[in-house]
Order: C-alpha cells, then structure tokens, then sequence
C-alpha cells in the first residue's frame, strides 16, 4: 500500500503520564489531606469561589502559590519539573539562556454537576493538571481544536473520524497522572456526574 502523500504540521501536543513510577499514593493521601484542609480554611477563596467556581471551591484566586507555602505541593513541584523538560524538548522550544519555571499552583474540588467552562491560561507557556482524587465515572478534561475559529465553510468531521481530525478531544481524569499542555490550548471541564469529589491540582510555568 502506497502512504498518502499527506503530512502533518503544525500539531497540538497533550503529555499526559503517571507523575512518578514508584507509590504515588502516599503523596496522594497527604495532597488529599492538605486540598480538603485548605478548603475548609480559605474563607477568601471560599468567597471568590461562590461566584466564580459555582458549587465548588478553587483557591486559584487566594491560593495559587501552593509550591512555595507546602512542603508536600513543593515535593510535587519537583515531580512535575522533570516532565515539563521532557515535554518541551518534545516541543523543542528553544530555552537557551533561560528556564520555565512554575508560577502558580491552585487546588480544585468538584462536588457533583460543577463545571469549569472553557478557557485557556493566559500570560503562561505550559499548563497542567495533576489528579488527587477521581470518582469512577468524573469528568476528564475536554480540549479543543485551536483551529476552530478559523473553519469557515468546513464541513464537520465524521463520528469515526480518528482523534486527530475530530474538533474536540477528552482526556481521561485519573488520580496519580498528570496532564501537561500548551496555555494557549483551550480547555474545559464538564460537569462532574458523580456524586463524590474530583480533586484535582492546577499548574502554570512560565518562561524567565
Ligand atoms: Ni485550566
């Protein structure tokens, strides 16, 4: 069989892998810990929340240097660094004479039917998102094409379409993996059906 005298440019790159090899789980329960304690706690993110995270508690308006006040989401710092490396020399951005370095770090607790709408991560070059706490049956997080805006007259994609041709895409949500993507790629997730928690921790590195 002939290769179709097609190829591919300008691709979007989602990273996603478990954050460490050995027990994820007992920094888990000690990240669980500290989330939960965090949200009782945070009385200004509490506030900012009810109006901005509906139904929810997110701390990325009272909270969002997590890596510098704990020890153990500093601990999670350090994990995460070594796969934004090896995801941006995947992306081979040329760093020469300069370092990414994480700037934010918030947590994010999602009862059940709480959404977060689509955004992207403005004034940051990698975003991510490592998984606390994931009920069976939690909602993932849901990409979207960057091209969109730009499908004038474009016919949409076939139900089968394969993953790379479709216009949005979901990643599964799931406790002890990461999720690394570009800032600019615009994302969301849909509302959490499940009656427990999802529990998860949000990051931005930018470049100095
Ligand atoms: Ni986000």
């Amino acid at each position: 069989m002939r290769a179709m005298p097609i190829q591919s440019l300008f691709p979007t790159r989602i990273y996603t892998a478990p954050l460490q090899s050995g027990d994820w789980r007992t920094l888990n329960k000690q990240l669980l810990r500290e989330c939960q304690q965090l949200q009782m706690d945070d009385e200004t993110g509490q506030r900012w929340s009810k109006s901005n995270y509906p139904g929810g508690y997110t701390s990325y308006h009272s909270a969002h240097r997590m890596q510098q006040v704990s020890p153990t989401f500093g601990r999670l710092e350090r994990l995460i660094d070594r796969h934004v490396k090896s995801f941006v020399n995947a992306l081979e951005l040329d760093m020469t004479g300069r370092e990414l370095a994480m700037t934010d770090c918030w947590v994010n607790i999602m009862p059940q039917q709480v959404a977060h709408s689509m955004h992207l991560h403005p004034l940051s070059t990698i975003s991510g998102t490592y998984y606390v706490q994931t009920p069976k049956g939690c909602a993932g997080l849901k990409f979207e094409d960057p091209r969109l805006e730009r499908f004038m007259a474009s016919p949409p994609r076939r139900a089968d379409a394969k993953a790379e041709n479709q216009s949005w895409s979901v990643v599964p949500a799931e406790a002890g993996k990461l999720v690394l993507f570009e800032s600019w790629l615009r994302h969301e997730v849909t509302a959490n059906p499940v009656t427990a928690e999802r529990i998860s921790i949000s990051f931005n590195y930018n470049w100095f």
